[in-house]
């Protein structure tokens, strides 16, 4: 098993692998990058707990303690690889306005030199001294006609059960692809060749040198110098996202950042929803929503928590799947209070990353608990004690830490959320993470305004990116670091999908813009959030059933005070202006954001979206 690859004739493959284009396409990237030897993943348990162990024994993995954490471990990450890089993540399609202004872009055979002909390219020999991994998965249920399957190659054992954990990963995957099926290729090095005799480190990376890079065109995807998340776990964003939302572009579909849930009403009839949030704007938390006191025989259920694939049905509607078997979570803020269920998710089989970790040998993070341990060692290896923190601010667990877990765990699971036919969509809502202006929920008066809202969408930056935190920026349809095109024909996209769907008699999803996120004067959420967010819930869904009332504004529709259920909550009717209030001043100062955006995007720019502007403009100034 461990013979040297120099030559790249020798792959290894085990006998079932019959597909000849995955055998020379490995062969010549032993050949490019040298590793020391190559370890086809099958997805069995076995291999799972063997690659898990030997990241113990490497000093990457703690194994939790069992009694508290049954099969679970912490991963530390380097300080340098702890988020997406967005300043070096790429899409490299032949033409520089196909990018489009919101991506950066770089001529595929220039940066083909960069990573693989030059020579100095960075994958030149960066797999010396290291394992690489044959990673096969699907994106989407095996074998469905709506899944596409990828291979990933890396050099990084915690990628490959990350993997398995998050996809559909292993043997399975190699008979379903057959003698001649298609793959998306997913080059990965985590950018640390080790000379002979040279020491690894607990979480290789190269801390100065990344590329996350995109050839839309051919499909493939090249990663390199990170270990991260959405860095590293290709099948993720960069290719359930960026390749995906092109190829949905090419084949009249949709790949967005967006959860799926399930909600039941106590009559027993059921929803779904799609909703698309920012990076750690509150996705994993509302597909998991448990209903507050007073929502007696309500039910909500996890399709997705961080990606659908959208498909028009033969019957009009839009069908949506989850392509992920797993959740890549963020963990703090994460407490029974604020999701349980997600709590409950984290009982057993979990990979924490950059988490602290106990006395006794389990993982804490900021809220977890109300009173925090008297000691943690802190996500870089420090003591760590409330007063510590008190003094000095040190987290003791990153603010973009996270928690990897199979979607199985999920006690909220849908019992759709496999199903390849997927599920129909009632409503799409978007929202960003916004103290002020925006209000807590607005309904769309028609499929324009709904994209128009979408496609303007702001939102405070957060740690699942690098850079500064907390800066309100544009991001349309939470797709600003996920887009695979250009961002205008990506708009013209969903009108098109909109008037398509609408020509053949569909009724089309409603779509709302929420805001959890507004603050008041003492600096605090003043909407309540998490479980609460059912009330608004509810009210789109009165809306769709036609028995919810609301107001219309300069933006749309909204509920007054009575509209809501506000059983088992006490907020008064001040807090309740204090969400849903529109600000005349902010919002003339907010259309000069949605001017500048479109100013950037003037490219094909959809007419529909100027126009909805321009009313919006006149009524404001009314
Ligand atoms: P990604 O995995 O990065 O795509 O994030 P996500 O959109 O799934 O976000 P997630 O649900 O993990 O929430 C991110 C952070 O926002 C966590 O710290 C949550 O506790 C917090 N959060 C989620 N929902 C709410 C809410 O309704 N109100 C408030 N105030 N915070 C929330
Ligand atoms: C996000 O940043 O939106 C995530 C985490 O879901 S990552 O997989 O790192 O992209
Ligand atoms: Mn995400």
């Amino acid at each position: 098993m461990n013979q040297t690859v120099s030559q790249g004739t020798q792959v290894n493959a085990p006998a079932y692998v019959k597909n000849q284009k995955l055998i020379a396409w490995v062969a010549e990237m032993a050949a490019l990058t040298q590793p020391k030897d190559i370890v086809w993943c099958d997805g069995s348990k076995e291999e799972y707990d063997r690659l898990c162990a030997q990241l113990v024994a490497a000093g990457s993995f703690k194994k939790l303690n069992p009694e508290l954490r049954p099969n679970s471990y912490l991963a530390i990450t380097d300080p340098s690889d702890v988020a997406r890089v967005e300043d070096r993540t790429f899409i490299c399609s032949e033409r520089k306005e196909d990018a489009g202004p919101t991506n950066n872009w770089c001529e595929p055979a220039e940066m083909r030199a960069k990573l693989q002909t030059a020579d100095n390219a960075v994958f030149k020999g960066c797999m010396k001294g290291r394992t690489m991994y044959v990673v096969p998965f699907s994106m989407g249920p095996l074998g469905s006609n709506i899944a596409h399957i990828g291979v990933e190659l890396s050099d990084s054992a915690y990628v490959a059960v990350n993997m398995k954990l998050m996809t559909r990963m292993g043997k399975g995957v190699i008979d379903v692809l057959g003698p001649d099926g298609e793959f998306v290729p997913c080059m990965h090095s985590v950018g640390a060749p080790l000379e002979a005799g040279q020491k690894d480190t607990i979480w290789p990376c190269n801390p100065t040198v990344k590329y996350i890079v995109h050839y839309p065109a051919t499909r493939e995807i090249w990663s390199y110098g990170s270990g991260y998340g959405g860095n590293a776990l290709l099948g993720k964003k960069c290719f359930a996202l960026r390749i995906a939302s092109t190829m949905g572009r090419d084949q009249g579909w949709l790949a967005e950042h967006m959860l799926l849930l399930g909600v039941t009403n106590p009559q027993g009839q059921k929803y779904h929803i799609a909703a698309a949030f920012p990076s750690a704007c509150g996705k994993t938390n509302f597909s998991m929503l448990i209903p507050p006191a007073g929502y007696n025989g309500w039910k909500v259920t996890t399709i997705g928590d961080d990606i659908a694939w959208i498909k028009p049905g033969a019957d009009g509607r839009m069908y949506a799947i989850n392509p992920e078997a797993g959740y890549f979570g963020v963990a703090p803020g994460t407490n029974t209070l604020t999701n349980l269920n997600c709590m409950n998710s984290l009982d057993s089989d979990v990979i924490f990353t950059n988490v602290a970790l106990t006395d006794d040998g389990d993982v804490w993070w900021e809220s977890m608990t109300d009173t925090p341990p008297a000691h943690l060692i802190d996500w870089q290896g420090k003591d760590w004690t409330p007063q510590i923190a008190k003094e000095t601010g040190a987290k003791a667990a990153h603010p973009n830490a996270r928690f990897t877990v199979a979607a199985t765990n999920n006690p909220a699971l849908d019992p759709e959320w496999d199903n390849p036919a997927g599920v129909p969509i009632d409503a799409f809502i978007f929202g960003g993470r916004r103290s002020t202006t925006v209000p807590l929920v607005t309904e769309a008066r028609n499929w324009t305004e709904g994209v128009y809202m979408a496609a303007t969408m702001g939102s405070e930056t957060t740690a699942a990116a690098f850079g500064a935190q907390g800066v309100v920026r544009r991001d349309p349809f939470a797709m600003l670091p996920f887009m695979g095109y250009n961002m205008s024909d990506y708009f013209q996209h969903w009108l098109d999908m909109g008037a398509k769907l609408q020509a053949s008699g569909a009724k089309l999803p409603k779509v709302y813009c929420v805001n959890w996120f507004r603050k008041g004067a003492d600096g605090k959420f003043v909407w309540p959030g998490y479980g609460e967010n059912m009330r608004v819930l509810e009210w789109m869904l009165g809306r769709i059933a036609g028995t919810a009332q609301g107001v219309e504004n300069i933006f749309g529709l909204s509920p007054t005070y009575a509209d809501l259920n506000w059983t088992g909550l006490n907020f008064t009717k001040e807090q309740f202006q204090s969400v849903i209030g529109i600000d005349r001043a902010a919002w003339t100062q907010e259309l000069t954001l949605h001017e500048e955006l479109f100013q950037k995007l003037a490219y094909h720019l959809p007419k529909d979206l100027t126009q909805v502007k321009a009313q919006l403009e006149q009524k404001l100034a009314a």
